[in-house]
């Protein structure tokens, strides 16, 4: 296929913006990509798809998900409407555990149809890739059927899934006062059988007063070590736990949340080359004062990241536009920065070398957008301009 007179944005050294410029297809992936009056003669006999002038990126990727769960919280949003924080919610047994008791009831199947609808909300914001974390199960059987449940998503929709193990999300009742047993009885063996299994691309954990400290989770950064598989973390959320740091030392592929990141983690950060994963919606939603340190980490140059931490607690959002409109008006990141934090970098944040960009050889998932300027994308509030979507080459108006 050969898409004609698009308004480019290759996302290469910023936007990389083309007019009237033609992208060749062959298979699944992008063969060419560039002004229309540079088309190579072998591209030109493709079957064509004009664009009439609208507005061509790579296809969305959302970086931080926790898309599979039961139940809602909306309780918890009122009472946090009438004053309460989040951290006092989950110390009383509400948080990250109500939903853990929800998702234990579910079955696969039932986890499956519940995160459809989202994904779908997803996808209608542009995401062609998805990661979705464990987190909700905190059982090595219940943390299996969340990543099972994560995998068969792409058996139903054309995205792309990243699976990411997220036992270390909370320690669960019946390992109250001891995170240390609960990482050795059910984090570290459900990240085994997990990765056996084949269900396991990332790993990542919850550094936080209220969740597990480094020192907790340095055996389970370990073994995700010794099995070869990255890791990735949620850092300095609420407080400054020195998690950053401690993701850095272990080369993380990401360190997410961030608004208590010290001058040392942005330091260790930019040397290690770890990506810093931007989560508006839930700075937004838990009505956070204290924004991450944009400008410092725009200086050190370390490349950042945009998703939606889709979940029932903290981030009850489902649209990679508005957490980019979000990152901008909150964040003060310019549209370039979200554009780039939703393809480039959340492609590097999942350890994606062949997406996020246009390029050659690189694969051809695209948005269409009813767009001209790729700002567009980021300026309109809750708004989802997409006209066209290509999955691995394939067309999906
Ligand atoms: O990314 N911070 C920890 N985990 C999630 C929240 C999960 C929840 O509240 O259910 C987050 O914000
Ligand atoms: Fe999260």
């Amino acid at each position: 296929m050969l898409l004609t007179h698009a308004t480019l944005a290759t996302m290469t050294g910023g936007y990389g913006l083309i007019r009237d410029a033609a992208v060749a297809l062959d298979g699944d992936r992008i063969a060419w990509a560039g002004p229309m009056a540079d088309l190579p003669t072998a591209f030109r006999t493709l079957p064509e798809h004009a664009c009439q002038g609208r507005l061509v990126t790579p296809g969305l990727i959302d970086c931080h998900t926790h898309a599979i769960h039961a139940g809602h919280r909306a309780a918890e949003f009122e009472l946090r409407l009438q004053g309460a924080s989040y951290a006092q919610i989950a110390q009383a047994g509400g948080g990250i555990l109500s939903t853990v008791t929800a998702t234990r009831a579910a079955s696969q199947d039932q986890l499956l149809a519940l995160a459809l609808p989202r994904i779908d909300q997803l996808i209608a914001s542009g995401a062609t890739t998805v990661e979705v974390k464990s987190g909700y199960g905190l059982t090595i059987e219940d943390e299996l059927k969340m990543l099972r449940a994560a995998r068969e998503i792409a058996l139903h929709r054309p995205v792309t899934v990243k699976t990411t193990h997220l036992a270390a999300h909370a320690v669960p009742p019946e390992f109250t006062g001891d995170a240390k047993g609960y990482i050795e009885k059910v984090a570290l063996p459900s990240l085994r059988a997990a990765h056996a299994e084949g269900l396991v691309d990332a790993v990542d954990a919850f550094c936080e007063t209220i969740a597990f400290s480094t020192a907790d989770l340095a055996p389970l950064f370990a073994e995700a070590r010794a099995l070869d598989l990255p890791v990735k973390l949620h850092a300095e959320q609420l407080t400054d736990q020195q998690g950053a740091a401690f993701a850095a030392r272990h080369q993380a592929l990401s360190a997410d949340h961030l608004e208590y990141l010290s001058p040392d983690g942005i330091a260790a950060m930019a040397a290690a080359g770890t990506v810093a994963v931007i989560l508006p919606g839930a700075f937004y939603t838990l009505r956070e004062t204290q924004a991450p340190p944009i400008q410092a980490l725009r200086a050190a140059q370390v490349p950042m990241a945009v998703a939606t931490d889709l979940n029932p607690g903290s981030s009850p959002l489902a649209s990679l536009t508005l957490a980019m409109n979000l990152a901008c008006t909150l964040f003060r990141l310019t549209p370039e920065e979200a554009l780039l934090g939703t393809t480039a970098h959340a492609a590097r944040a999942l350890g994606l070398a062949d997406r996020g960009r246009i390029a050659p050889g690189l694969r051809a998932d695209l948005c269409i957008w009813e767009a001209d300027h790729p700002a567009e994308l980021s300026y309109r509030i809750g708004a989802t301009p997409l006209h066209a979507r290509i999955y691995g080459g394939r067309l999906d108006a």
